[in-house]
């Protein structure tokens, strides 16, 4: 290192340092980033941190110099109480072999066979919509997707299970943020640990059961899965990679979907196009193959992911000091690279508040003028294990909204966005529903 300069910030008020401005004000990255720059420093959760924003800066982090940071050292505590030894908090080897176990599960020809299920359970609930009526879309994403995510992920039946165990992962995301770090059973935290020890006991039950009779879901395929000296995941690997994968595989859907759906009702324009694309393709049924040939559906999900990225940014610990700009930065700091101000940015996207899926068209391609641009899930070597999961779980979900239905918005509703636990119109999006004419 040449010198020892920190990067430029505040510390804040002792102990809690900068932490309330984190957690409460909506533009803490953003007024700093324009004070000072792609790198910053203050004090949160009681350490010192930087938060780096930019495609270079995100770039540094997720690969060029990722060996100097780790994910254990850098989330906050609760995640590690809460969604326990998983994947997200393993470094290193251990980090490797288990996302080499994992691959399969997410990939190739394990999610084609994910398509008809993904599918048929939409058709279910779009048919329950209709009936419905009126609907707040956050809540009833919510229970599609983690249907999904149960039955493919866990091989389980949807319905009242799920739905019991939906609703315990929701008290367990509120305790994620916590500020209080008591763990009386009335905190938010001792609510969310008392729901995380009933969710590890449902799935103490279900990895005995794949192992007992594996079925084709994505537990079953971990069950068997060997490493090449042979050796396979503990009980207790698999029952936290199960409880990671359900987590991480329905809140950030749940609230992609819901952006979309909102932006689509409030852009007729590119709602039309949208419904045209898929009007075309309408005259045979929805296929996996007809998934790769929808490009307008994929700018639009493109720029809800630019626009509304359910992960705000992610955090690591410093293992060994780096130099970024100039700015010295020590071993035991804590880094966030920020996805969603780098997506904000007007040298990458021009009128960045805009709501434009062009911006992605063949014509423009904005996020490939640069690598580490639209980040929404992650990058790099670490990349978000779910991606393909994830996009085509949201194509099904779309393609069949475009084809046959329609939705208003309802009077009288908060749509600001509120960010914790996950990024949502505030009151989770209302709208009434029913059928294309
Ligand atoms: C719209 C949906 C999703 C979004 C926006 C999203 C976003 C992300 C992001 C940003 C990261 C990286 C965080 C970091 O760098 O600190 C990540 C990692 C991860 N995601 Fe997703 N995710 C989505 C869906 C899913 C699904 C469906 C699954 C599993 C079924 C999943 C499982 C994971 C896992 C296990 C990791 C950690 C990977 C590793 O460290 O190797 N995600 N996700």
């Amino acid at each position: 290192m040449n010198n020892y300069r920190l990067p430029p910030g505040q510390t804040g008020l002792p102990v809690i340092g900068e932490s309330l401005s984190f957690l409460f004000d909506p533009h803490f990255i953003e007024k700093r980033y324009c004070q000072y720059g792609s790198i910053f420093r203050t004090q949160i959760i009681g350490r010192p941190a930087v938060f780096m924003i930019g495609s270079e800066a995100v770039e540094f982090v997720l690969s060029s110099h990722m060996d100097h940071f780790s994910w254990r050292e850098g989330w906050p505590d609760n995640f590690k109480l809460l969604l326990g030894e998983s994947l997200f908090v393993q470094d290193g080897e251990e980090h490797r072999k288990n996302r080499r176990l994992i691959m399969p599960a997410m990939h190739g020809t394990a999610l084609d066979s994910y398509f008809g299920a993904m599918e048929t359970l939409t058709q279910q609930y779009l048919q329950k919509w209709q009936q419905k009526g009126e609907l707040v879309w956050y809540e009833e994403f919510k229970h599609l997707t983690f249907d999904i995510a149960s039955q493919l992920l866990l091989g389980t039946n949807t319905g009242a299970e799920a739905a019991r165990l939906s609703q315990l992962f929701t008290t367990l995301t509120d305790g994620l943020f916590a500020v209080n770090p008591l763990r009386f059973p009335g905190t938010k935290l001792g609510k969310a640990i008392a729901a995380r020890n009933q969710i590890l006991h449902y799935l103490t039950q279900v990895v005995k059961e794949r192992q007992e009779n594996p079925t084709k879901d994505a537990l079953s395929l971990l069950v068997q899965a060997r490493d090449e000296d042979g050796s396979r995941m503990s009980d207790r690997e698999l029952i936290a990679q199960a409880m990671l994968l359900l987590f991480a595989g329905h809140e950030t859907t749940t609230a992609m979907l819901t952006w979309l759906c909102l932006e689509l009702a409030l852009h007729p324009e590119v709602l039309q196009r949208a419904r045209d694309e898929q009007f075309e393709l309408a005259s045979q049924e929805l296929s996996l193959e007809q998934l790769g040939k929808m490009p307008y559906l994929d700018q639009v999900l493109a720029e809800v992911e630019r626009l509304h990225p359910p992960v705000a940014g992610g955090f690591r610990g410093v293992v060994k000091p780096f130099e970024f700009h100039g700015y010295y930065v020590p071993a035991g700091w804590m880094v966030s690279y920020s996805i969603k101000l780098t997506h904000q940015l007007p040298e990458i996207y021009p009128k960045p508040q805009h709501f434009d899926p062009d911006r992605f068209s063949p014509q423009r391609q904005e996020h490939k003028q640069r690598s580490y641009s639209l980040i929404g899930f992650g990058g790099g070597p670490r990349i978000c294990i779910g991606i393909a999961f994830a996009k085509m779980e949201m194509k099904i979900i779309a393609a069949h909204l475009l084809r046959n239905y329609e939705w208003k918005l309802l009077p009288n509703q908060n749509l600001e966005d509120t960010r914790f636990p996950t990024s949502r119109p505030k009151d989770g999006l209302r709208v009434q529903f029913q059928k294309l004419n």
